[in-house]
């Protein structure tokens, strides 16, 4: 009954993320194992693990990786943090850094966590990284601030272009709302690096989450360390709710590329015979050997096991990479590509997505036997 009546109304055109992510708000928290030296001990060591790559062996955000990844890694030691419910200018609540760490950030190189890492590593993580800071000791109170709630059913994107003169978003986001405003070229981050004000037209980008209330929890909390503004108390409910709407709908029907095209399989094949389960683990493909038969329809269902520097990892089969490809398969997000060789051979596959430059993943290869 509820899919129906969805499906029903369904003006609103679907994001297409490509990622299984919940929104930020939406992320489970579980509860908290209370902080104390062990536990940082421990965050410590996951950290080496898993987070040194990009974050710095002490948290500065210069890691190896960093230099590929637009936006940077954060520098947990200037503290500046963008998601949060807290109010403009205030760290982050525990909560809301667990939510990062689990979800990630949604097109940028910040993996979700929450598929290797159980709750309490992802939680002794928190406890770490705020270690790395002196400005979490003497916070109190990091509690969430209040959102505005919906004024009724009422919105009008129409309205909502008003709003968004009326508030300058266009100096910075642009007309638009491409990102391109006249402020664009000279905006920069607490250490004086350009930074890119959001697309709009861009859904997979939003890094909380692409929904009405994450837009106005952004909103509200502004970002911290970038040039995007609180505009708590600025506007009525209904000017926030009508520019929301208006945002939402820059990334409409027709609002441009933001379908990026993540995989592809040959045409009018039909029902695959086989189904093989591919992996990308350790910047490796496992297996690295699949054998078929010539004339077989083949269905590859690939998963990833890290984000690589962001992009993803993806498969192309040498030979007939236009034809059947998968493109920027991230954590949690398989992809899957139908495809046959009629032929008998070896077929190289190889990883299509663009972050597989030779030096960075050199073992990202496999053979494709066709008996
Ligand atoms: C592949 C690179 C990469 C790895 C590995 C990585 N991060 Fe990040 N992280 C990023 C990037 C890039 C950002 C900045 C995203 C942005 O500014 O939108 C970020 C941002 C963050 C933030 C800041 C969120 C905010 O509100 O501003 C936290 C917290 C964080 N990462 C924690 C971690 C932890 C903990 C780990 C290890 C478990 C980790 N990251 C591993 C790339 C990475
Ligand atoms: C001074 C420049 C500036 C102005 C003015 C500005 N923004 Fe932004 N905005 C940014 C930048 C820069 C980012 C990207 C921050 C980042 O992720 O590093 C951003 C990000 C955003 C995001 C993305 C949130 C997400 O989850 O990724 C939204 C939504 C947004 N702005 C809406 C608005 C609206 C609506 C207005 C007007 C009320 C506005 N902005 C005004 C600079 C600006």
């Amino acid at each position: 009954m509820g899919a129906v009546l969805a499906a029903g109304c369904s003006s609103k055109p679907a994001a297409d993320t490509a990622s299984l992510t919940p929104p930020f708000l939406e992320t489970p928290v579980a509860a908290h194992p209370a902080p104390s030296a062990a536990t940082i001990a421990k965050g410590r060591q996951l950290y080496e693990a898993n987070c040194i790559q990009c974050h710095g062996p002490n948290g500065q955000g210069d890691g190896y990786g960093a230099p590929f990844l637009v936006p940077p890694p954060r520098d947990f030691t200037a503290a500046q943090y963008k998601f949060r419910t807290t109010s403009s200018g205030l760290l982050p609540s525990d909560d809301d850094l667990f939510r990062t760490i689990s979800r990630g950030a949604n097109g940028t190189g910040m993996p979700p966590w929450k598929y290797l890492l159980a709750d309490e590593d992802r939680w002794a993580l928190v406890d770490y990284v705020k270690s790395l800071s002196p400005r979490f000791e003497s916070a109190r109170d990091l509690k969430p601030m209040p959102l505005p709630d919906a004024p009724g059913k009422s919105r009008s994107a129409e309205r909502g272009r008003a709003v968004y003169s009326k508030m300058q978003c266009d100096k910075c986001h642009g007309d638009d709302g491409r990102g391109a405003g006249p402020s664009a070229p000279t905006m920069v981050d607490g250490k004086g690096r350009h930074v890119n004000a959001r697309d709009f037209t861009q859904p997979g980008t939003f890094r909380t989450g692409w929904n009405e209330r994450e837009l106005i929890r952004t909103l509200e909390t502004g970002m911290n360390g970038v040039p995007m503004p609180s505009y708590s108390g600025v506007m009525t409910k209904q000017e926030e709710y009508d520019l929301v709407a208006y945002i939402l709908s820059l990334a409409g029907h027709g609002a441009g590329n933001q379908k990026r095209q993540v995989a592809h399989s040959m045409e009018g094949l039909g029902a695959p015979s086989r189904v093989i389960k591919l992996r990308e683990h350790a910047w490796k493909y496992e297996p690295s050997e699949i054998h078929v038969k010539a004339g077989e329809v083949v269905r590859i269902d690939f998963s990833a096991t890290d984000n690589g520097l962001g992009a993803g990892h993806g498969f192309a089969l040498d030979g007939f990479d236009q034809q059947v490809f998968i493109n920027g398969a991230m954590v949690g997000a398989p992809l899957s590509v139908t495809f046959k060789v009629d032929t008998p051979g070896r077929y190289d596959f190889y990883c299509a997505t663009q972050c597989s430059t030779t030096e960075l993943h050199p073992h990202m290869h496999g053979v494709l036997i066709v008996e």
